[in-house]
């Protein structure tokens, strides 16, 4: 069932836990998440990526992502994830995007709040709704090629003051995650600024670069104020092992292991994030 975001994350910034947001880049990984959503009775927050439209265009993005949330009765958030040109955002949700995020977190704070108030006003207008990003969560070596990569941590003052300007949905915060592969092990999240945040900013916060975070830095996370977790790279990791486990023999017994990896991954999260 195709949704925009605001109900599915008022309940989970509610009930104290997070909704994972996985990342699809065909038809075989939007349906490994939105078949495991389904199977364990749990909403989803299907993401595509702006810089992913090089491997799907986004008009295919948006039937796969249309389609399979109307294959499964629960509720299914199609989200655009990192758009950071506005035309793209807007030809997002013209073609049925219901969330979008506006990522303008490089610009300096001023041009970040009027980017990113005129998505909300036109994505407001058709009953999407947006996420953006204060600070700035870099990268790590990882299958993106983001350009930049130095994190920027979110103060409260400043998110307190973006939300109250923009009127954004939900906001991207930055404690220490990256995205991609962590080079020294799993990080050193600061939960004192995530709780100064919490304590200020009234909508759901969202937590990138969930991949390789570890499992109690994200349940904790997910109990402590963040009502999303973007994962990525985790995926294509497990597909990647799952096909070294079962050794397929063709192409398509390996699109069987591969899917198989991802959703023992999805299911995998939603227990660490106690997603209701
Ligand atoms: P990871 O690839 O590190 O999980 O990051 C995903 C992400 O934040 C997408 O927005």
């Amino acid at each position: 069932m195709l949704v925009n975001s605001k109900e599915v994350l008022l309940e989970a910034k509610k009930g104290g836990y997070a909704v994972p947001a996985p990342d699809f880049i065909d038809l075989d990984s939007a349906r490994a998440y939105c078949k495991t959503a389904e199977k364990l009775k749990k909403p989803v927050i299907l993401s595509f990526a702006q810089a992913h439209s090089e491997v799907i265009s986004l008009h295919e993005a948006a039937l796969i992502g249309k389609f399979m949330a109307e294959e499964v009765s629960v509720p299914v958030v199609l989200h655009l994830d990192h758009g950071t040109d506005i035309a793209f955002i807007k030809e997002a949700i013209e073609l049925g995007f219901t969330s979008v995020m506006i990522d303008a977190s490089m610009m300096d704070f001023d041009t970040n709040v009027k980017m990113t108030k005129e998505v909300v006003e036109y994505a407001h207008a058709r009953n999407v709704t947006v996420e953006a990003e204060i600070g700035h969560v870099g990268s790590g070596e990882n299958y993106e090629n983001h350009d930049n990569s130095d994190s920027i941590y979110t103060t409260k003052e400043e998110a307190k003051r973006f939300v109250e300007l923009t009127d954004v949905d939900s906001l991207a915060v930055s404690i220490g995650t990256a995205h991609g592969i962590y080079k020294g092990g799993k990080p050193a999240l600061s939960f004192d600024t995530l709780h100064e945040i919490r304590d200020e900013v009234s909508v759901p916060l969202v937590l990138h670069g969930g991949s390789g975070t570890g499992d109690d830095n994200l349940k904790r996370c997910a109990k402590e104020g963040i009502s999303k977790i973007n994962v990525f790279t985790d995926f294509l990791v497990s597909a990647m092992n799952q096909i070294d486990i079962d050794k397929p023999k063709d192409y398509l017994a390996l699109k069987v292991s591969s899917n198989k990896g991802m959703m023992n991954t999805l299911e995998h999260y939603y227990g660490v994030f106690e997603t209701k």
